[in-house]
C-alpha cells in the first residue's frame, strides 16, 4: 500500500455501509473521501440503519442514500445494475461477516449483496467483526474465496474491539481505507487471476528486508519495501494456495487470506521458514541482510571516549540454500531472487546452481532504475532450461506471471 493518496479528484465510490458498531466510521469515511473531490454514493444496508441514519449519510455525500432493491422510484431513477456499474470502486465498509459471506457465495436478497454481485469494478472490502467471528473457518473460507476473486482487502487490524476482546477484527482507520482506495484506483486495469490453479498447494514466501540489530537502538537494513514478495504472496492465495508469508519489517498492508508470520532478522525469518515446512513451493523474495552484526550487548553504544566503534559482522545463515538443500523437506519447486546492479544474467544463474533452486527471478536493482522500494521490476525468469524475460511491469504482474509459471511446472496434481 503507497503512503500517499494521490488524486482521487472526480473518481466515484460506491459505499456500502453493513451493519456493526464501526459503521460510525463510515462517516468519517465519507468526509475524508470528500475532502479529496470524491463523489460518494452510499448504499445502507438494514443492519446498518441501526448504527447510522440515512440522512447523516445523505447529508455527508450530498446524494440520496439507498436502501431497498425493490425500489420503484429509485429503478426508475438508477437501477442497481447501473448503480454498481457507475462507480469507479465499489467500497464495502464495514464488510461485515454476514456482508462477506453473501459476496463470497453469490447471494443477491437485499441491494447490498446484489450490487456486489452485479458490479463489473473493483471491490475494496473493509471487515469489522469481533475477533471470534473473523477468525471462525467460515470467514476465513469466505476471505479466501472473496481473495481469489478479486476483492482487496483493507484490513481488518489487530487491537481492543467495542466487545470487550483483542484481536483482529478492528476496522481500518478511515485513513488507512482511503489509502486502499487510492491504490486500488491508481492502477486502472485490474489484474487478472493467475491462469494455472494451485489449489491444494502450500506456498512459502518470504518478503521484505531484514533489520540486523547493532546495539538496542540501531539496525542495519536495506531499501527493500517488500512488495514484490507481498504481491507474490497475494498472487498465490488468489491461485487458491494456502500461503504462509513470512516478512521482515515493512510498511505496506499484509495481503488477505494469507497466514503473516512477522519477523526482524535473519535468524528469526530462517526459524518462521522451517517452522512453516514442509511445503510445495517457496519462494525467497526476502533482502536478507547477508551479515548480521556480532555480539550485539544490551545498552546503546555511546560516543566518547574509545573513539569510533568498529562492527565485526558475521555471515547470516542462506535461507534459501538452506530450503533448497533440504535433506527431509526440500519443496517440490524452490524459487530464488538475484537482485543485480551489474552482470544480471550471469550472477543470476550461477545462483540458480550455488544455491540449488529451480528457478531465479532476476531483477537489475542498479542505481535509477527504481525497483528497491518501487511498485515496478524488469524480471527474467531462469532456469536451468533457459531465461525468460518480461517488459518493466507493475509488481502485481510481476508476481502474476511468477504463479503462473510455478503452476505450469507443478502440473496440477498437489503432492499428498
Ligand atoms: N537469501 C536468503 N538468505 C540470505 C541471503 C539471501 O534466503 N542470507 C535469498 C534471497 O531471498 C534471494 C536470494 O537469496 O532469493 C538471493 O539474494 P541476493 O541478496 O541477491 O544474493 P546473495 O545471496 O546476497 O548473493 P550475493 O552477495 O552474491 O549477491
Amino acid at each position: 500500500m503507497t503512503s500517499a493518496t494521490g488524486n482521487l479528484e472526480n473518481k466515484q465510490v460506491l459505499l456500502i455501509v453493513g451493519g456493526g458498531i464501526a459503521a460510525y466510521k463510515a462517516l468519517d469515511l465519507v468526509r475524508r473521501l470528500r475532502e479529496r473531490g470524491v463523489h460518494v454514493r452510499a448504499v445502507l444496508t438494514a443492519a446498518g440503519k441501526n448504527f447510522v441514519t440515512p440522512l447523516s449519510l445523505a447529508s455527508l455525500t450530498g446524494n440520496k442514500v439507498h436502501e431497498e432493491l425493490f425500489s420503484l422510484t429509485d429503478e426508475a431513477e438508477m437501477g442497481h445494475i447501473e448503480l454498481s456499474r457507475a462507480a469507479d470502486l465499489v467500497v464495502v465498509a464495514p464488510a461485515t461477516a454476514d456482508l462477506m459471506a453473501k459476496a463470497a457465495n453469490g447471494l443477491a436478497n437485499d441491494l447490498a449483496s446484489t450490487l456486489l454481485l452485479a458490479t463489473d469494478k473493483k471491490v475494496v472490502m473493509a471487515p469489522a467483526m469481533n475477533v471470534r467471528m473473523w477468525l471462525h473457518p467460515a470467514t476465513q473460507r469466505n476471505l479466501a474465496q472473496l481473495v481469489r476473486d478479486g476483492v482487496i482487502f483493507a484490513g481488518p487490524a489487530d487491537g481492543a474491539m467495542a466487545c470487550g476482546e483483542f484481536g483482529p477484527g478492528r476496522m481500518f482507520e478511515p485513513l488507512q481505507i482511503v489509502e486502499a482506495i487510492a491504490d486500488a484506483l491508481s492502477s486502472d486495469t485490474s489484474i487478472p487471476l493467475p491462469a494455472g490453479s494451485l489449489a491444494g498447494r502450500r506456498v512459502l514466501v518470504t518478503s521484505g528486508p531484514t533489520h540486523e540489530p547493532i546495539d538496542p537502538v540501531r539496525y542495519i537494513a536495506n531499501r527493500s519495501s517488500g512488495r514484490q514478495g507481498h504481491a507474490i504472496a497475494q498472487a498465490a492465495a488468489r491461485a487458491g494456495a494456502q500461503v504462509t508469508l513470512v516478512s521482515g519489517p515493512v510498511s505496506i498492508a499484509d495481503p488477505a487470506g494469507v497466514t503473516m508470520r512477522k519477523v526482524e532478522t535473519a535468524t528469526e525469518m530462517l526459524a518462521a521458514v522451517d517452522a512453516a515446512l514442509p511445503v510445495d513451493i517457496f519462494i525467497g523474495a526476502a533482502a536478507v541482510a547477508d551479515w548480521r552484526v556480532d555480539g550485539v550487548g544490551s545498552n546503546k553504544i555511546k560516543k566518547g571516549a574509545s573513539g569510533t566503534p568498529s562492527l565485526k559482522l558475521v555471515e547470516n545463515p542462506d535461507i534459501l540454500a538452506h530450503v533448497a538443500n533440504h535433506s527431509t523437506t526440500r519443496p517440490e519447486l524452490v524459487v530464488g531472487f538475484a537482485a543485480e546492479t551489474n552482470d544480471l544474467l550471469d550472477h543470476a544463474r550461477a545462483k540458480l546452481l550455488r544455491k540449488g533452486c529451480d528457478l531465479v527471478v532476476a531483477n537489475d536493482v542498479g542505481e535509477g532504475t527504481g525497483v528497491m522500494g518501487g511498485t515496478r521490476n524488469t524480471a527474467h525468469l531462469v532456469s536451468r532450461a533457459g531465461v525468460d524475460s518480461w517488459p518493466l511491469l507493475d509488481k502485481d504482474e510481476v508476481a502474476r506471471r511468477l504463479i503462473e509459471s510455478c503452476a505450469d511446472l507443478l502440473g496440477t496434481e498437489p503432492r499428498s
